[in-house]
């Protein structure tokens, strides 16, 4: 490069500032190792003279190792850095490079082109500002071709590069080139993509890819390079409106209160009026700070503290904008999700949902469609399984500020999150608000659960009994609701088979109708509690995280989760109804402890172990706790 030759100060100082005042391209490339996508970006790596001679030197002698060039230097090693990737001969990860011309900058996110990796190529499109689909010449358009030009519009990308790989090995034929050029114009038609270059390369010799080729005199267009130096997007965040999702409040003296974050979308300068995107507050920014000294001028990705004239409400999570130019606030919305997780995703189960600096409760509450990402078909769901895609409508626990992601990728964008794990395990794209229930609000009573509880004289609470079928949940919950009935308390059992006689009686036994039959039955407890009653559930209630639900409608001292802890040989024995025989025999599918599995609490208030002493003694147990707990004297 130009400065490590001239080494003048004056030159230097040139250098950096056409460094800085360089612009930036984000671009994914998505295609097969067999495309030869690792071999582009070595060849762009290398012809851009960011490869070292120290590293080309292992790369001759890998090449002769483990390279697929013969005696060749293997450009497909400098990217395809892992050596358990080298061995398995696949992409595993998104790995980010960078690199830069004379005339642009650029970050290449390498995603992989294996079936079940859409979840890696969300993670590195959603920045990106152009896409570069690789494909072999000799296969032209693959169904991975499609399902990749799909992801990338659902990500919002609206530059493609149809990158036709191998143009060698077709004799650099310009039919060839041309009809895969049409067919793909023809089904990307639908995308409505803004450029769509098609440019045939050799990423082995380099054809077009960084000089233009002798051998295909009638390309008339761009080399690779050329194109993405040249191309013009406006991923231009800083000529939105202004987001400041404020990540913390910033407060170290009485004298001082900022809002830190990072200018996601927009600019901010002091003397402009911003107000909180949920309650509308307005204030004038009076300064715009961070570590090295005051700001005139904020923009996208500088993270700053910004001080208001005034004291208004601002907290963590909250998002300031322009008072004209306000995002949408809602707790319902639609929106594209990618998941990501082994564990399926079940609508009506909570997760957490990040957007910004806000964090969320938030249940699916209708998979809409499924979308095939091999042939766009649209398809009935109720769960979601890796690297599947949905449409769906979601329910928040609070109001959030979003854009549309069309509008503004920055704050249109959010991950799901599971509420046990921590881990990520979907990603989402925010398409509107759903006006639907914006017009119900809570209707006040004037005869309150306090009001109802004292008339009984007594404390509402949940007892929640889970366990394997014939564990003996429903016995127990039985004698206990006898002993509190004869001491004057006022109770209701709500049984798994009961319920599930009536309102719940278009449910069966999938995961997904697990997790509903769940949900309403806690719903239906949180009515109880508030009707001023003792109520016990007794239910499988397989999974954690609804029994967490559960737990979380009610107030903290109104939830007691009984574990009825009996082994599922002893349940197996017991079999009072002879179910586990018909699911020994295959005839009772997802039968739970069987081909369905059970998660056992962690914390359960009681644990109760049947295989000691009668149910009548359990019974006296669950009594004494809630002696104990001063829910009954
Ligand atoms: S839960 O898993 O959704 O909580 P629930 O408690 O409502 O289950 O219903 C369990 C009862 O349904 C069992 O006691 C049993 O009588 C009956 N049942 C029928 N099929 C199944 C099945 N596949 N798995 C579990 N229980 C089943």
């Amino acid at each position: 490069m130009s400065a490590a030759e001239d080494f003048s100060a004056e030159a230097f100082g040139d250098y950096l500032e056409s460094q800085q005042n360089k612009s930036f391209l984000r671009f994914i490339t998505c295609g097969s190792v067999d495309d030869g996508k690792s071999t582009l970006i070595g060849r762009l790596l290398f012809e851009t003279k960011l490869i070292f001679e120290d590293q080309l030197a292992a790369i001759a002698r890998d090449s002769k190792k483990h390279g697929t060039t013969g005696d060749d230097i293997d450009l497909a090693l400098l990217v395809d850095g892992l050596e358990a990737e080298r061995e398995q001969g696949i992409t595993i990860d998104v790995a980010y490079r960078f690199f830069t011309t004379e005339k642009r900058k650029f970050i290449v996110a390498d995603t992989p082109g294996h079936e079940q990796y859409t979840r890696n190529m969300a993670t590195g499109a959603s920045t990106a500002d152009l896409a570069v689909l690789l494909i072999d010449a000799r296969n032209g358009i693959q169904v991975q071709t499609k399902r990749h030009a799909f992801l990338v519009s659902l990500l919002g990308i609206r530059h493609v590069v149809l990158a036709v790989n191998k143009i060698d090995l077709v004799g650099f034929d310009q039919a060839r080139f041309d009809a895969i050029k049409a067919d793909f114009e023809t089904f990307a038609a639908a995308f409505e993509f803004e450029t769509l270059q098609a440019i045939p390369i050799s990423a082995r010799y380099g054809d077009n890819v960084v000089a233009a080729s002798q051998n295909t005199p009638w390309y008339d267009g761009p080399t690779l390079l050329a194109h993405l130096e040249g191309i013009e997007v406006e991923s231009d965040l800083a000529a939105r409106p202004l987001r400041f999702p404020v990540q913390w409040v910033n407060r170290p003296n009485l004298d001082f209160r900022g809002f830190s974050g990072t200018v996601a979308s927009g600019s901010v300068r002091p003397g402009d009026a911003v107000v909180v995107a949920g309650s509308g507050r307005e204030a004038v920014v009076s300064r715009v700070c961070t570590f090295d000294g005051d700001m005139a001028e904020a923009g996208p990705s500088e993270a700053v503290t910004i001080l208001l004239d005034r004291e208004i409400d601002v907290s963590r999570g909250d998002v300031l904008v322009p008072p004209d130019h306000r995002p949408d606030v809602t707790d319902q919305l639609a929106a594209h999700v990618v998941w990501m997780a082994e564990d399926a995703m079940l609508s009506g189960r909570p997760y957490l949902l990040k957007i910004g600096t806000r964090t969320v409760t938030a249940t699916i509450t209708d998979i809409k469609h499924r979308i095939d990402v091999n042939t766009f078909e649209h398809l009935a769901a109720k769960s979601l399984g890796l690297n599947e895609v949905a449409f769906c409508n979601i329910s928040l626990s609070e109001d959030v500020a979003f854009d549309p992601y069309e509008a503004n990728r920055e704050t249109g964008a959010f991950i799901l999150i599971d509420r046990l794990t921590n881990a990520t395990v979907g990603a989402g794209m925010v398409w509107f608000a759903l006006r639907r229930a914006t017009n119900i609000h809570w209707q006040a009573l004037d005869i309150n659960k306090q009001t109802r509880a004292a008339i009984k004289g007594q404390k509402p609470v949940v007892l929640w009994f889970t366990g394997l079928s014939g564990s003996g949940k429903s016995t127990i919950a039985n004698l206990v609701e006898k002993r509190l009935s004869a001491q004057g308390r006022h109770t209701y059992l709500l049984d798994g088979d009961n319920v599930r006689h009536g309102l719940n009686r278009d449910l069966g036994f999938t995961d997904a109708d697990r997790v509903e039959n769940i949900r309403r039955v806690s719903e239906t407890a949180k009515l109880f509690v508030d009707a001023g009653m003792i109520v016990l559930v007794s239910f499988i209630s397989p999974f954690r995280s609804e029994r967490r639900m559960a737990r979380d409608l009610v107030e903290s001292d109104e939830f007691f989760e009984v574990f009825v802890d009996t082994p599922i040989e002893v349940c197996r024995e017991r079999d009072p109804k002879g179910l586990y025989q018909k699911a020994d025999r295959g005839e009772l599918k997802n039968f739970t402890g069987v081909d369905s599995p059970y998660e056992p609490p962690e914390a359960a208030d009681l644990r109760i172990d049947t295989t000691d002493g009668p149910a009548e003694d359990h019974a006296e147990t669950v009594v004494a706790m809630l002696k104990a707990r001063g829910v009954i004297d």
